[in-house]
């Protein structure tokens, strides 16, 4: 190759002019991304800013309504569903989280009914029900104090999984990471005829500070408190096993994986993808969420600039679909930019 005075290679050449950049350009996003993250209130007419999350309201079903038809008019192929509930409806054994008439039931029907083109995912996880906000049930005898138990919750994420595809959920997605439970959700799935409810795992998630305004958003920062979730989400520092993870939950059952938070993990996503070949999601959480926006809010960055760029660079380390509280704005940059 010449590599001297005149180069034969000017990789700027196809940088010249916008029409070449689109041509070549490898990734890139539209509104079928996204899967659009809502939190939902009980009672009627009411919302509530997130603080820690701005732009981001919990509100009643009947608000939440209103957004769908915004959220499938641009284009938004689906929502993940997060309850908040009461104090009266939290218990040490969360029993709420399969009540057929409880508030993700009720609000997953009237949404199919009004939307049925619109993919509903449910989040199976105890901790908007546990009085202590951690996902699982928490042990309370000898050894086991203290320990949120795997086979016993497993058999709650179970029913509550089924209430869900009752209801009509059409994805149902464990965000709990206890042992196990893909293969017995899967199991009892297909012995109640649920054969086509898809499994979405939260797979690789890993014990992240960036779920801290998510806390707030659902109500279960305070009773968390200082506790942590450290014996059943991920180290940080690790990456084969969240492999190793993954490749179990596709075995046990999963039509989908996730890796969560998203943008700080980009590396695993990565890996999955050339891995697995499976259709692989990122979350790009809440402290992501709020760090974009308190830059924007402060005039330290371009929001929509960085906004798009930070979705872009989900696509290209290899995700097939965005979990992001941007998705309707990024549906709107890029009506603007048409
Ligand atoms: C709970 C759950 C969490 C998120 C989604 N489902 C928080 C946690 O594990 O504590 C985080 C989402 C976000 O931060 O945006 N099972």
């Amino acid at each position: 190759m010449n590599s001297g005075f005149f180069p034969s290679r000017r990789l700027r050449r196809v940088r010249a002019q916008a029409f070449s950049r689109d041509l070549v350009r490898e990734s890139s996003l539209s509104a079928k991304d996204f899967i659009y993250p809502v939190f939902v209130l009980e009672g009627e007419s009411r919302k509530e800013a997130v603080a820690s999350m701005p732009g981001v309201e919990r509100k009643t079903l009947d608000l939440l309504l209103e957004e769908c038809a915004e959220i499938v008019e641009l284009g938004i192929p689906a929502i993940a569903l997060f309850p908040v509930v009461g104090d009266d409806k939290k218990s040490l054994k969360a029993e709420e989280a399969y009540n057929p008439e409880g508030l993700v039931p009720s609000v997953v029907k009237a949404i199919k009914a009004k939307f049925p083109q619109l993919g509903i995912m449910t989040d199976v996880a105890l901790d908007p029900y546990t009085s202590h906000g951690q996902d699982g049930i928490l042990g309370t005898e000898g050894d086991d104090e203290g320990y949120i138990l795997n086979d016993i919750t497993k058999e709650v994420l179970v029913k509550q999984a089924l209430c869900h595809a009752q209801a009509g959920a059409d994805m149902v997605a464990p965000s709990d990471m206890m042992d196990g439970r893909i293969g017995a959700i899967r199991e009892a799935l297909e012995a109640s005829d649920f054969v086509n409810t898809l499994i979405m795992s939260y797979a690789a998630k890993y014990a992240s500070s960036f779920y801290g305004p998510f806390r707030d958003a659902v109500g279960s920062a305070d009773a968390l408190g200082k506790a942590d979730k450290k014996t059943y989400q991920m180290d940080p520092g690790n990456t084969d096993e969240a492999l190793h993870e993954i490749a179990l939950d596709i075995e046990e059952g999963a039509d989908m994986v996730m890796v969560k938070p998203g943008q700080p993990y980009l590396d695993i996503v990565r890996r999955v993808k050339d891995e697995f070949k499976m259709p692989t999601f990122a979350y790009q959480v809440s402290g992501e969420y709020a760090m974009i926006k308190a830059a924007a809010q402060n005039g330290w960055l371009d929001e929509k600039a960085i906004v798009m760029e930070s979705l872009l660079g989900f696509k290209r380390a290899g995700c097939d679909g965005i979990l992001t509280y941007f998705a309707k704005d990024a549906c709107r940059y890029l009506l603007d930019d048409q």
